[in-house]
């Protein structure tokens, strides 16, 4: 029988993959990593091209991404989103494509439509909820028919949260179980921490349309909502000191909660997980095996900082992109003058090589439950065990972000037969039960346990 490493593609194409939007500031460091696997023994990917608008660009970005060594002569495709037919000729010269075209509002729909139309397969480093939540509901019965695994949040946004819930859910050992796990994060760098203007545009965009997603919910069937021991847990306070953490924490508004919870509605539906294309026995075992492990729990995201000025920074850029998002004068402002509202936390030409290298983040998520299920369902009950794990990495926006997309690129290459032949899904659904957490320890994302210990109420 051939091993998992052994699994060829089932369609065969002249490219493994095709990067789009590899031009821009993330795209860039996605050839970078893509160019760490490429022609590697151990790596299934044999042959990549890049796509774009402006074939220039494009061949800068590979010169740029492959220093110190040549320029390697890869192919460079001429494509526009806003050209349905040049996007369909990607997808007949390649069985995977990574988007890098954001914000996934303006420029994604396109794209997917274009992979699940033709059963290619589409990942991409989108942390928008309301663009995710869209394209499930247009493109999935399309994907499942083609065969095209359409997997959006394969960047920061959402993997870490999805991996690292997962990660704290299975330190709960029966008959303990979790009732909800916080994730904090912190962002640390000895120079400034700075992203591109593009995820600063995603954010306002994703602000000034949050009705839309609401709608869009409304008009959708309700999805599956898992079974939680214990009672939900209360609010809290706006600003949490966590002092075992060293860290002052505010509610984050990203997508990774929303990922998160849309992975366990799909694992509520399909307790087992999703059957793969073509799956063997051992294979199947495993993936069940996994999944009776994940125990649901109520989730949440904050971000944290050691100090409360830090604390008061990160609500002023959200009261600024809050209020003026909502209106278009206020839009235009913000877009405009990137780096006095977000004070200085974007910047039009993104951050400088230095101070991508200097970053890196930590993401701590603290799990309360119950030492024995049977006190959950007790009167007034509270949990009495408390789990604490991290994910930590390097720079969120491009080094982790690539490392994250390119891995779980190399994951869908090595075992396409064990995913789902089809369908629009978030990543943890997807890649919970591949190797997508020890391939990212091995390329420097770690997952540590941190402590377990008894709580009194
Ligand atoms: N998940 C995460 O954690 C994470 C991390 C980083 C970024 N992101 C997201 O990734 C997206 C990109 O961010 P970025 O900072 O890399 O943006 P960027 O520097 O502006 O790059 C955008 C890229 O899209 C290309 N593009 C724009 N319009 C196009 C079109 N009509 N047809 C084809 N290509 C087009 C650009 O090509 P040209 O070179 O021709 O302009 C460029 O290559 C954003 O949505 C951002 O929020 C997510």
């Amino acid at each position: 029988m051939a091993s998992n490493q052994d699994q060829q593609s089932p369609k065969s194409h002249r490219f493994d993959l095709i990067i789009l939007g590899a031009s821009g500031f993330t795209g860039k460091y996605v050839v970078k990593e893509a160019l760490k696997f490429l022609n590697n023994p151990s790596s299934p990917l044999k042959s990549i091209a890049l796509a774009g608008r402006n074939p220039t660009k494009l061949t800068q970005t590979l010169q740029w991404a492959a220093r110190p060594n040549p320029r390697p002569s890869l192919p460079i495709l001429t494509a526009d989103t806003a050209d349905p037919s040049s996007l369909r000729a990607l997808c007949a010269q390649t069985s995977l494509i990574l988007n890098c075209v954001g914000p996934f509002r303006l420029h994604g729909e396109p794209v997917v439509a274009a992979c699940a139309d033709t059963g290619c397969d589409y990942l991409d480093i989108c942390g928008e909820p309301e663009f995710m939540e869209r394209m499930e509901a247009n493109y999935h019965d399309r994907a499942v028919e083609t065969g095209s695994l359409v997997v959006s949040a394969c960047g920061f946004d959402s993997v870490p949260a999805e991996l690292g819930f997962m990660f704290n859910s299975r330190q709960w050992v029966n008959p303990a179980v979790p009732n909800r796990v916080e994730a904090f994060v912190s962002l640390e760098s000895e120079r400034r921490i700075v992203g591109n203007f593009a995820t600063y545009e995603s954010a306002i965009l994703g602000i000034a349309n949050a009705h839309k997603l609401q709608e869009l919910r409304r008009s959708r069937p309700r999805r599956a909502k898992p079974v939680v021991p214990g009672p939900p847990p209360s609010k809290g306070e706006t600003i949490e000191n966590q002092k075992k953490l060293g860290l002052w924490a505010v509610k984050l508004p990203s997508a990774d909660s929303i990922v998160v919870r849309r992975t366990l509605s799909v694992l509520t539906e399909n307790p087992h997980g999703l059957p793969g294309l073509n799956e063997h026995a051992e294979m199947i075992e495993k993936r069940e095996a996994f999944w009776s492990s994940v125990k649901p729990a109520h989730f949440g995201v904050k971000i944290g900082s050691k100090s409360l000025l830090g604390i008061f920074r990160i609500i002023t850029v959200g009261i600024f992109i809050g209020l003026f998002g909502s209106f278009n004068l206020g839009r235009r402002l913000l877009l405009n003058f990137p780096s006095v509202f977000s004070l200085g936390w974007f910047r039009e030409k993104g951050p400088s090589e230095e101070e991508v290298k200097s970053a890196s983040f930590k993401m701590w998520f603290v799990g309360h439950g119950f030492s024995n299920e049977s006190l959950a369902s007790q009167r007034n009950t509270k949990p009495d065990t408390e789990i604490v794990t991290r994910v930590m990495g390097p720079e969120v926006g491009y080094l982790t972000t690539s490392i994250i997309l390119i891995q779980c690129a190399l994951v869908l290459l090595s075992r396409r037969n064990d995913l789902p032949k089809g369908g629009a899904y978030p990543p943890g659904i997807i890649f919970g039960p591949t190797d997508l957490q020890e391939r990212l320890q091995q390329n420097g994302i770690s997952f540590d346990i941190i402590s377990k210990s008894s709580i009194s109420s």
